[in-house]
């Protein structure tokens, strides 16, 4: 019995273990998140004003889905909104935002993880792209493997947005 119970264990711990190898070490998605940088080929979507030019604050993990925190600013004024994803007929991550939108994580990594979305609005597809930190910017060889995954997905250097200088909406952070 005891050394059934050890077998599972090892297979479970050797388990985690490989599955914490894919993602590089960085298991845990939970808890404060910035957004540090955009991507588009419709860029008005990521643009100031765009819907998709909203700041992350928090994911918590419900196991079945993603609940995420965000920030933007509306009229002027910083306000927070809540995101959840839901899982469609295909098991695939789905999310309701300005149309609906097919979502993955294409890379974690210790501090940081890139998000591939899908927008699908009256018939169109956008592709979008975006870059997480833990804080608030990124080291440079992050942001250069965020270029690449962008590219991978038929968008041009000049379609992202680093906005790890811009103020997003901080005031609402810690509150
Ligand atoms: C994952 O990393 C651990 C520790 O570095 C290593 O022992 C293990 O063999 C790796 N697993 C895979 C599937 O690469
Ligand atoms: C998102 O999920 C959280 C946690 O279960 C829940 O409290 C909240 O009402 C949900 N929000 C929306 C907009 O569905
Ligand atoms: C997401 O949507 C795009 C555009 O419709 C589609 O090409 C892609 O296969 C979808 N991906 C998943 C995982 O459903
Ligand atoms: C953006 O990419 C999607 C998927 O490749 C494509 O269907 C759409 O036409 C592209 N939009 C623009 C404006 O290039």
């Amino acid at each position: 019995m005891k050394i059934l119970l050890l077998t599972v264990g090892l297979a479970l711990v050797c388990g985690l273990q490989a599955l914490d190898n894919n993602t590089e070490g960085s298991p845990k998605i939970d808890e404060e998140w910035f957004t540090v940088a955009l991507a588009s080929n419709v860029t008005s979507k990521i643009e100031k004003g765009g819907s998709f030019r909203k700041y992350i604050k928090s994911v918590s993990d419900h196991h079945v889905f993603l609940s995420s925190e965000f920030l933007k600013r509306a009229n002027g004024k910083c306000i927070q909104f809540t995101l959840n994803t839901s899982i469609g007929e295909d098991g695939e991550m789905r999310l309701q935002h300005d149309g609906l939108n097919n979502l993955s994580i294409q890379s974690r990594g210790p501090g940081y993880m890139m998000v591939l979305l899908n927008n699908i609005k009256d018939e169109e597809v956008t592709v979008l792209v975006e870059l997480y930190g833990r804080t608030p910017d990124l080291p440079d060889e992050i942001k250069k493997k965020f270029e690449e995954i962008c590219e991978k997905f038929g968008i041009r250097e000049d379609q992202i947005i680093d906005i790890s200088s811009d103020d997003r909406c901080e005031e609402l952070r810690n509150s």
